[in-house]
This record gives structure tokens, sequence and C-alpha cells, in this order.
């Protein structure tokens, strides 16, 4: 096929070469971006002189024809083209003639990648954000659900301290909340517009790049050319929000998938996002959330590919950076997918408030509160959590728990040791008594929900 490049060369290529040189099959999905950059291009171009009025308007109206007919299906996606940008072109000129060829003047396909993939990932994020919201409204919702539901708080997987579902859920509000400051964040600094840099170094034509940055709503324009064209650090960073956010879906998977067997009983997913076995009939199974955790290693993986493949490129543009595309829409959509079936995953999940209690009563959760106990009376830390650990200890030896010990038990052992001990350790104490910040006890866990609420309020996506 003849190219639209043919000048050094005859531009005859083998076929198999097209292919494996052409990006249409991914890069088409930017075909508004494309031509919203170059609407604005070509009206940049008559506003500084370069092109006449007349000729702006002409290209402007084959764009929107070719906009409208690609939106329709009226025009499909020749699979042949070699990228998004010369199937637009060329579609251009057979439409208006040549004045179409005049759009690309002062522009180079270095620049108009760099800006069309800004441009799509800027919409992406505004999406993925809404979803991460949508995601911490429901995790919020089940939080003020579970305030009272008390349950066994774990560290190396074996029970520690009782706490309440709520804290444990609005642990996941948190990190949510800091991976939709990391993408904010992202958006903002990939928001410079790099057309006008041309192929590499500038261009002599008199054009206004502030003047399309203004119109495309970037916040200005990128200072070198050099870096304009060959800067994707925009996509590597999108690629580890998104895989920071795939690691935290990841874990609250994990946990959703144990709470939900029969060792824990914790949770109860909703039929709808649950699956059977094909042979075991008694079986339901936590497919989304593994699935979830499944694509955490895809997401990481299209991290390192772009990571790997930008690693070792000289300055500035060079065709390895079509590799791009492929990674960071393979995540985009992936986080999409992975957050629309999570939030509602997560907000039809029925918890099971008596088996987590049922659970915190097991274990010796209240031994540190029990030692904390002593210290209050008097006896130094240290001292407090020997004696009981040796209570502990024989209690695991009599098949008994702290609170049912007798009190000559207790006294044999100290006599710092009254009535009030019991009411002390129990559950529903160990956790109203947490009163730090930030702690499971109910202010601080209504505290949290406040500042969720007025997170997901406030802030502007
Ligand atoms: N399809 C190319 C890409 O995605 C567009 C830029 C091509 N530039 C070039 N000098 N061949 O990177």
């Amino acid at each position: 096929m003849e190219k639209m490049w043919a000048g050094r060369t005859d531009g005859h290529t083998s076929a198999v070469a097209d292919d494996f040189n052409s990006s249409i099959r991914f890069d088409s999905r930017m075909y508004r971006q494309d031509i919203t950059g170059s609407m604005e291009h070509a009206m940049m171009l008559s506003a500084v002189g370069i092109i006449t009025p007349l000729e702006s308007e002409a290209i402007v109206d084959g764009l929107q024809g070719i906009l409208d007919d690609i939106d329709s299906g009226a025009l499909p996606i020749d699979p042949r083209a070699e990228d998004i940008h010369m199937f637009v072109e060329a579609e251009l000129t057979r439409r208006i003639g040549d004045v179409g060829k005049k759009l690309h003047t002062s522009r180079s396909r270095n620049d108009q990648v760099a800006l069309d993939i800004r441009l799509y990932l800027r919409d992406e994020i505004r999406e993925i954000r809404r979803m991460v919201r949508e995601l911490i409204d429901a995790v919020c919702t089940q939080a003020e659900a579970t305030q009272g539901f008390i349950m066994p708080g774990y560290t190396h997987l074996q029970r520690a301290q009782p706490i309440v579902m709520a804290h444990h859920l609005l642990a996941y509000a948190m990190m949510l909340r800091r991976d939709d400051a990391r993408l904010s964040d992202t958006a903002a600094r990939m928001n410079y517009s790099p057309l006008g840099s041309a192929a590499l170094a500038g261009t002599t034509y008199p054009i206004d790049r502030d003047l399309v940055a203004r119109q495309l709503g970037f916040a200005g324009i990128t200072e070198n050319s050099l870096d304009g064209v060959s800067d994707r650090d925009f996509c590597a960073e999108l690629l580890s929000a998104l895989s920071i956010l795939m690691m935290h879906l990841s874990r609250f998977s994990e946990e959703i998938i144990l709470w939900s067997s029969w060792e824990f009983r914790f949770v109860q997913l909703d039929d709808a996002f649950t699956t059977g076995s094909s042979i075991m009939p008694q079986k339901k199974n936590s497919d989304m959330a593994e699935l979830v955790r499944g694509k955490t290693g895809r997401v990481y993986g299209d991290l390192m590919a772009l990571l790997t493949t930008l690693k070792g490129l000289p300055l500035a543009y060079n065709k390895d950076m079509q590799e791009d595309k492929e990674s960071v829409f393979d995540a985009v959509d992936t986080v999409k997918m992975c957050l629309s079936v999570f939030a509602p995953m997560v907000r039809t999940m029925k918890f099971h408030k008596e088996e987590m209690y049922a659970a915190a009563q097991k274990g010796f959760l209240n031994a540190t509160d029990l030692a904390d106990y002593l210290t209050k009376k008097g006896m130094p830390f240290r001292s407090a959590y020997k004696l009981v650990g040796a209570l502990v200890s024989k209690c695991i030896a009599s098949g008994k728990t702290l609170e049912s010990l007798t009190m000559e038990e207790y006294r044999a052992e100290s006599q710092l040791f009254g009535e009030d001990v019991y009411g002390e350790i129990s559950l529903e104490t160990c956790v109203a008594k947490r009163i730090s910040k930030g702690s499971t006890g109910p202010q601080s866990v209504g505290a949290q929900i406040r500042s969720v609420r007025e997170f997901l309020q406030n802030e502007e996506v």
C-alpha cells in the first residue's frame, strides 16, 4: 500500500510490515480526541494566518462530518490504515480535497499522538475517579451499618484485639481516598499540551500553542519540544496509581473471599455476585473477588511492560513508544471492569453479626485490655503482660476464657484484681474504651465516617 509519508522511500512496504507497523487496532479508540485536537489546530492555523479562515472552516466541517460518521457507524474505521491519525487525515482529504492536506502544517504525528493520549486519559481518569467514589460510598454505607458489629481484629492472621467491622471497612475507604488523590495528581500533572512540539524541535511557523492549549482545557503547554513528544511519565504514573488501586482491591477481595468461607462466615455475598460449581451443588464461590485479585497481576504487568519499553529510549520519539497504548488501555479497561463489579458487590454484602461476635469471643482478644487493667491499677506494663500471658496459658490448658476465671483464680495471681475486672474485659468495653483518635472506638469510627462523607460531598472531580 502506498503511504502518505512516501518521501525518501517509495512508500511501498510489504504486507507483513504494514500489519506489524499498524496501531489502528488499538489507537482507533482515540478518534474523538484526535479529531478534536485537529479541529483546534486548524482554527489556530487560521487565527495566526498560516491558512485562510475559509480553509480552516472547510477542514473543521470536514472533521466534524468524520466525527459524526464514526459516531453513527456510517464510517467504519479501516483496519488497514496505519493509525488513527493517518486514517482521519486521509479521509479528510478524500472528503474535502487538497485543502485537507494543509491540516498537518507545523505538526507531526509525534506531537499529535502525545496530545491524543493526554486528552484520552484525562477523560478516562475522570471516569475512574467517579467509579472509585462510587465504591467509597458503598464501603462507607456498609461501615455506617456495621458500627456495632464486633469482630476479631487480626495481626499475622491470628486473632488479636476486638474491633468493629465498620472500622475495618473504613480502612479501605481511606486507601481508596488516597487512590482518588493519586489519580487527581496524575491528571493535573499531565494536563499540559504538547501540540506544537512538532516532530522534535518545534517549528518555523508562527503558531500559537497557548491558544490551542487553552481551547482544549489544558493548564498550559509543555516547555521543551523534545520532552513534549517523548514524555510518557503520565502513562507510567497512571499505571502506578492504577496498580496501587488494584492492590487495594485485591487485598479487599482476599478478605471477602476468606470472610465468605465456612471457616469465617462473617459475610454472605449476594447471589448476583457469586457462582456455583458445575459438580458440587452446595457451592457458592466468590468468583468476582477472585477475578479482581487475579486481574491485579495483569495491571502490574501493564506497568512493568511500559517501564521496560521506556527505559532505553533515546530522545526524542521512537516507534517503541507506540507500545504505550496497549498497556495503558488494558489497565484502564481492567480497572473499570473491576470497579464496576466491586461497588455493587460490596453494597449488597450481608454481614453476620453473630458469627463475628462468636469468633471474637475465642482467642483471648481481651488479653491486652486485661494487662491494661492491671497497669492502670499500678502494675508496670511489662509485669502485667507477663502475668496475663501466664493466665492465658492456664486458660488454654483448662479450656477456659479470661472472662470465665473465678475471682479466686484471679486473686491467686495478683491482689490488684477486683470484681470490676469482668466489666473491663468484656468485648463491648474493649471496643468502647478505645478512645484514641483513629481507633476502633465509637467516637473515632463516627469521626471517620463523617470525614469520608465530607470528602464524597466536597471534592470536585
Ligand atoms: N502510531 C504512532 C504511535 O502511536 C503515531 C506516531 C507515529 N510517529 C512516527 N514518527 N512514526 O506512536
